[in-house]
């Protein structure tokens, strides 16, 4: 029996003590690799550079509890007011975790699925909201969640593909950090595939405050009323602008006009551009097809686009396509190499014609043409004397014709203007065509018979215009809904 125990009690030894062994290596491999995530995961949270340092595998989109709660909430809310339904083909638009994809199945939404950029599936699968990987009318709900549309760098084809899937009476679902109502309106603008349903705020997740959540319905002959649209063209026949209540609300927060003509102006005109509240600093601009400086009277590239515009000008981070008009050649090979500048060489005028400069004299009688040029006030051909020599000669074009074929409502378009007393041409035009209804913000300045700082109580010869005159002109600007500023 003792020999049977010696031998039948080593044996046990001997594996329980491998047993052991093993057990403990096991152990420590996994305390080893706890360790290894736990410090991973530290990194992780708390910067992503340093886990690209470690050249670990691409860390996988991590899924939020708050978010796939916030979502969850929301879509109930959405599935009691009869804009979702479990059995409805559901996208969610930009989503790297899809946990809004989640908070849908949660809630018995199956046929559900998210897009981004890299795949994560089975939730998501690559995709972009600009480019939906889908046939056209194939869903019945589109989400588009928080920072989605909002950083999307090409929101007009954000709205056109959105669009195209959602099936005729889907339901599209948007939440966005622009509250405001110049934002909404260019929001329903931007998205004419769809009719509003309903707009109201939610408190957002996560301490990000209150998002705008918007509810739009596909209208069910898009396409055809797309058609109709196109052949009839926006601005409407008899050239009336609407003035919608959200413009003339963000002109009643401009600063007001200086209604006293200034006895110097040249001190008055220029410290009133300090006061001026620029259309971006009262409203949000987002969702606007694109964004639009014109430049009319352009001058040198330095004199108003890079020194104001570019520095000055706020621009919510947008990306502005510029346009420079100037007739004078003398200016051109500043904007040969720009990019992101379109020089127009001509004359913004009222229509396609020769016209040529008038050179102004100064007091002192002689012809200023280096500091004067651009600065003549332009004349068509056939009016002038026989004696205007040839290199005065400049090319007119349409202007406001120009506008309407470059430029939509869906774009934001802000304007400078000096064009040296020709503006009493180009607004009453511009009026006439309803060109005027393109323009959302305007610095103009009027040119008239001013008092001069070199000779008291002596007006300007050079323009026939009185003060009360511009003022008629600004005030008729801002009555269309136009916030025009007063510029120096
Ligand atoms: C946005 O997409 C449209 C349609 O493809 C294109 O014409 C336009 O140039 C794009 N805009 C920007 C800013 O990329
Ligand atoms: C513009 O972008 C910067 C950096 O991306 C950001 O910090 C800032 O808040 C943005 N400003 C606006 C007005 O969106
Ligand atoms: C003026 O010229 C432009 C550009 O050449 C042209 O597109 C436009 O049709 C012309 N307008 C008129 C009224 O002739």
């Amino acid at each position: 029996m003792g020999h049977v125990g010696y031998t039948t009690g080593t044996k046990p030894n001997y594996v329980r003590t491998t047993l052991t062994r093993i057990f403990l290596f096991c152990l420590i491999f996994i305390a080893l690799r706890f360790a290894y995530f736990c410090f991973i995961a530290t990194v992780d949270s708390s910067s992503s550079s340093i886990s690209t340092v470690h050249s670990s595998p691409p860390s996988k989109p991590k899924h939020s509890d708050q978010a796939i709660k916030f979502y969850t909430t929301l879509f109930k809310d959405l599935i009691s007011d009869g804009y979702l339904w479990r059995n409805s083909k559901s996208l969610c638009l930009d989503t790297p975790a899809g946990d809004d994809v989640l908070a849908l199945k949660n809630i018995g939404v199956w046929n559900s699925v998210g897009v981004f950029k890299k795949s994560w599936k089975p939730l998501v699968i690559s995709g972009q909201g600009v480019n939906q990987p889908f046939k056209s009318d194939s869903f019945d709900f589109i989400f588009a969640g928080i920072n989605t549309l909002d950083l999307s760098k090409n929101q007009s084809l954000f709205a056109n593909e959105v669009g195209r899937t959602l099936k005729p009476e889907g339901y599209f679902v948007l939440l966005t950090f622009s509250i405001d109502t110049y934002s909404f309106n260019s929001f329903i603008e931007l998205f004419d595939c769809c009719t509003f349903m309903r707009s109201r705020q939610v408190r957002g997740f996560g301490g990000l405050g209150y998002v705008r959540e918007i509810v739009m319905k596909k209208e069910s002959d898009f396409e055809r009323r797309e058609l109709i649209r196109e052949s009839v063209g926006r601005v409407s026949e008899d050239n009336v602008c609407a003035v919608p209540g959200y413009k003339k609300e963000t002109v009643r927060k401009a600063e007001p006009l200086i209604m006293e003509e200034p006895l110097k102006p040249w001190i008055t005109l220029k410290k009133n551009i300090m006061k001026v509240k620029y259309l971006p600093s009262v409203a949000d601009i987002n969702f606007k097809r694109r964004y639009v400086y014109v430049d009319v009277g352009a001058r040198s590239y330095g004199s108003s686009i890079a020194s104001w515009f570019k520095k000055q000008y706020p621009k919510q981070n947008k990306t502005f396509e510029i346009y420079a008009i100037e007739a004078d050649k003398i200016f051109y090979d500043e904007y040969k190499y720009r990019k992101g500048v379109t020089l127009l060489p001509y004359a913004a005028w009222v229509k396609n014609e020769s016209l040529f400069f008038e050179i102004n004299q100064d007091p002192g009688g002689h012809k200023n043409l280096v500091k004067g040029r651009g600065m003549g006030r332009i004349k068509p051909v056939q009016s002038a004397t026989s004696s205007v020599a040839e290199v005065d000669k400049i090319q007119g074009f349409d202007f406001a014709n120009w506008l309407k074929s470059t430029v939509s409502e869906k774009d934001f378009v802000v304007m400078k203007m000096d064009v040296e007393g020709t503006e009493f041409d180009l607004i009453p035009r511009l009026f006439e065509t309803g060109a005027i209804c393109l323009i959302d913000e305007i610095f103009l300045e009027c040119h008239y018979n001013r008092w001069q700082r070199c000779c008291p109580g002596e007006r300007s010869p050079k323009y026939e215009k009185t003060y009360g005159q511009c003022l008629d002109l600004f005030t008729s600007l801002r009555k269309s809904g136009v916030l025009v500023h007063q510029w120096w």
